[in-house]
């Protein structure tokens, strides 16, 4: 399973690659309009994270027309080989997505909701399908639920589209997603961090430590 970091925020991504486990970056208009505060602007934004970051990094369309979100996403693939456009989940977003197919640019369709949606953004051509886990939760409906049933039809059909588990709010959600056999999931950072949290790893490690400092130190020349 790939672990993207869902953040536009260097420090964050800087700190997260060299952990070893970053395999990719999503970002949404929401992450990068936090971090254009003062004078910071898109291109060096994006230009800072696609030399950080060695795998796909997920860039946002914000047209609503299917020639402006081609337009847009052939100046977003410009900017750099690993960049992955970032299409809505609508009718103009499909004719984008097999355009974009068409043209070799690498798509991640955001904002799935339902098995239907992840089927026809598949069928267009997305190389990754985004379903929000978290949002369908906010809702009262079970987003993990969406994730299993679309690894079942994907599996079904051999669909190649990548299941790409978003808007994931705590260690549980990435857990649950990667025994379903999401493809991958995005997370902010705060939850990356917390996927190496366990009381027990930081009291054996006391106990270690603290019985290490007991031995007479010339017992410990080497
Ligand atoms: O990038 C999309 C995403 O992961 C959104 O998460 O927490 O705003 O629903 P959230």
């Amino acid at each position: 399973m790939k672990f993207f970091l869902d953040t536009a925020n260097i420090a964050e991504i800087e700190e997260g690659v060299s952990w070893g486990c970053v395999d990719g970056i999503t970002t949404n208009p929401t992450l990068i309009s936090k971090e254009l505060a003062g004078n910071a602007n898109f291109k060096t934004l994006v230009k800072k994270i696609l030399d950080i970051v060695d795998g796909p990094v997920s860039l946002e369309v914000t047209s609503l027309s299917a020639d402006g979100m081609i337009e847009e996403a052939n100046r977003l693939k410009k900017l750099g080989n690993n960049v992955v456009v970032k299409i809505p989940t609508t009718i103009e977003g499909l004719k984008a997505l097999k355009v974009l197919k068409e043209q070799k640019i690498e798509t991640n369709a955001t904002l799935v909701f339902s098995l239907n949606q992840a089927l026809m953004v598949a069928k267009a051509g997305a190389t990754y399908a985004s379903p929000f886990i978290g949002r369908l939760d906010d809702i009262s409906e079970d987003g993990m639920n969406l994730i299993e049933d679309i690894r079942e039809v994907y599996d079904n059909y051999g669909i190649e589209t990548k299941i790409l588990a978003a808007s994931i709010r705590h260690p549980v959600h990435v857990r649950d997603a990667a025994l379903i056999g999401a493809d991958v999931a995005t997370m902010p950072f705060d939850v990356f961090k917390k996927l190496m949290n366990h009381p027990k790893t930081d009291e054996g490690l006391k106990r270690f430590l603290d019985d290490w400092k007991k031995i007479d130190k010339k017992k410990l020349m080497f």
